[in-house]
């Protein structure tokens, strides 16, 4: 099987580092023109466009910023003239104790809400117009197992958003596929990136890996060949599903 992205101009959220970074360069390998988003990582997000060709490059937006949100889409269509697909993978996944003070536990989840569903709807609010302009795309969302069985009682907005996220791609499958548009999710258990060591520092190692069926961590480049993948249109009829990727988990 050939998977061949050089007709595809894709943006990735939060590809300056960890899934994201592994995802933009497997779709570059691919052939497809990336543009690189990143909030905070310049340094890195130029990296990762320095390594997936001359065609990509980097675009800066901070999620939790409305404004900078808003202007995203925009400024790539800018760049390239097109959008072929959107993968949504910027994420936070902060800790808040039920005891903490009440406005630390509100930005907490106003945060995490903003940077993991507020920007996909924002993102998919200027995305589809321009999809149902060209006839089709496709939407890779990059959620997490804690969508469906929660998360701890420290991470219940990370687990919120994600959920959140699962129901916003869905909706776009179920009400765009007309459009010729599809939209995928990805939910990923435990990842090896900064995201996961945060975790890792709080609960230790074999907090994360003793319910996994496999012994060894997933890595990031084990997701990044699944969104090269469904964007390549050969997955098109699996529009709506959810695709977990976590080490065996749900069977151990
Ligand atoms: N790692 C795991 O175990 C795991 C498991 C399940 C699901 N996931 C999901 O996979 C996705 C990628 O996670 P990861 O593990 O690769 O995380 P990561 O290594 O921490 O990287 C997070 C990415 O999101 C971007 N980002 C975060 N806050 C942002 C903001 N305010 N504005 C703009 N960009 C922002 C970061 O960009 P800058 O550094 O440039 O700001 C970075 O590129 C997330 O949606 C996460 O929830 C991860």
């Amino acid at each position: 099987m050939n998977i061949d992205l050089s007709n595809q101009t894709i943006l990735v959220t939060g590809a300056s580092r960890g899934i994201g970074r592994a995802t933009a360069r497997a779709l570059a390998d691919a052939g497809a023109t990336v543009a690189v988003h990143y909030g905070h990582s310049k340094q890195a997000a130029r990296e990762v466009a320095d390594a997936c060709g001359p065609d990509a490059r980097p675009f800066q937006a901070d999620l939790t910023d409305l404004a900078d949100t808003d202007r995203l889409v925009e400024d790539v269509l800018d760049a390239y003239g097109q959008l072929h697909t959107l993968v949504l993978n910027a994420g936070v996944a902060r800790s808040m104790p039920l005891d903490a003070d009440t406005a630390d536990w509100a930005d907490d989840w106003n945060d995490t809400m903003h940077v993991n569903l507020r920007a996909p709807e924002l993102l998919c609010r200027h995305a589809l117009p321009h999809f149902q302009s060209k006839g089709g795309g496709r939407i890779v969302s990059i959620a997490s197992r804690a969508a469906f069985r929660g998360d701890t009682p420290d991470y219940m907005s990370y687990a919120a958003s994600k959920a959140g996220l699962v129901a916003l791609t869905r909706s776009v499958a179920r009400g765009f596929g007309d459009d010729g548009i599809k939209a995928f999710t990805l939910a990923p258990g435990f990842t090896r990136t900064d995201m996961a060591q945060d975790f890792i520092d709080t609960y230790g190692a074999h907090h994360v890996t003793s319910d996994l069926a496999l012994s060894d961590l997933t890595e990031p480049d084990d997701i990044a060949p699944f969104v090269a993948f469904l964007a390549s249109g050969q997955a098109d009829h699996a529009t709506g599903t959810t695709i977990d990727l976590n080490a065996g988990s749900y069977v151990h």
